[in-house]
């Protein structure tokens, strides 16, 4: 069987659940998102960081609360605008992903955290690194599909370019390295992309997510918003490690 996951990103919930940010009232995106995904609901979800504008417990509580109705699995990574603290007291520790390795339906999930207090770009860090070739050494027969907030490859938007992983070659390094390595997955850039990554084991596709709220024009030399409404995306993981994916909008 393969394995269905949903990947939701940059929710933005505020404190204020009236609260809009870039034209867009985070809470209300966020639930038509939701409700879009009952009619066909997948095996489980990732949610790969900025999950709160502002790290605030209310945006957490409110999050879980609106994510335990489709009463499935949810995995939480943290993003640049995520409290560590605040996201450890309010998601239970089995659904927390700060750097946690999950085996499911014959796939490896290792869901990461590139979040540095204080700063807008990531970093994993030699910790997390170290971490992270453990995991990929402890399973090298399971196809493995590796998420994290800040993507890992340039997308072509320099001002976007600048605040994404800063320590993405030590993570190719890696990566490069475990053939079972199919599929990454990130946030942070609020547009959807795929960006193919030739390593010396094979090929990675690089995934990145439009927000379930406001979205970033692709290609933009400096900031600019897209008109474009949220989306979310849905990933079908085959037992031979074949992925096809699909992005969604929900006008
Ligand atoms: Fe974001």
């Amino acid at each position: 069987m393969p394995l269905q996951i949903v990947q939701l990103t940059d929710i933005h919930l505020c404190d204020d659940p009236s609260q809009v940010l870039l034209g867009v009232n985070t809470d209300k995106s966020f639930d038509r998102v939701l409700s879009h995904l009952k009619r066909n609901l997948p095996d489980l979800l990732l949610l790969t960081g900025d999950l709160t504008q502002d790290g605030g417990k209310p945006s957490y509580r409110r999050l879980l609360q609106k994510v335990k109705q489709l009463s499935i699995p949810a995995y939480y990574l943290p993003g640049n605008h995520d409290d560590l603290q605040a996201m450890a007291e309010i998601i239970p520790p089995d659904s927390l992903a700060i750097n946690r390795s999950v085996v499911v339906e014959g796939w490896h999930l290792v869901l990461l955290s590139s979040v540095v207090p204080g700063l807008v770009e990531g970093k994993l860090g030699s910790r997390t690194l170290l971490w992270l070739e453990q995991a990929l050494q402890e399973y090298p027969e399971l196809p493995t599909l590796v998420a994290l907030h800040h993507p890992v490859l340039p997308l072509g938007s320099p001002w976007l370019d600048r605040l994404g992983l800063q320590d993405s070659e030590e993570f190719w390094r890696i990566c490069g390295s475990y053939p079972q390595v199919k599929v990454v997955i990130a946030g942070h850039a609020h547009q959807e992309q795929e960006v193919l990554r030739f390593t010396a084991k094979g090929m990675v596709r690089c995934l990145v997510t439009p927000s379930t709220c406001a979205q970033f024009k692709p290609h933009s030399p400096d900031f600019a918003t897209d008109n474009l409404p949220p989306g979310f995306r849905r990933l079908t993981l085959q037992p031979d490690g074949k992925v096809t994916t699909t992005v969604y909008r929900v006008n």
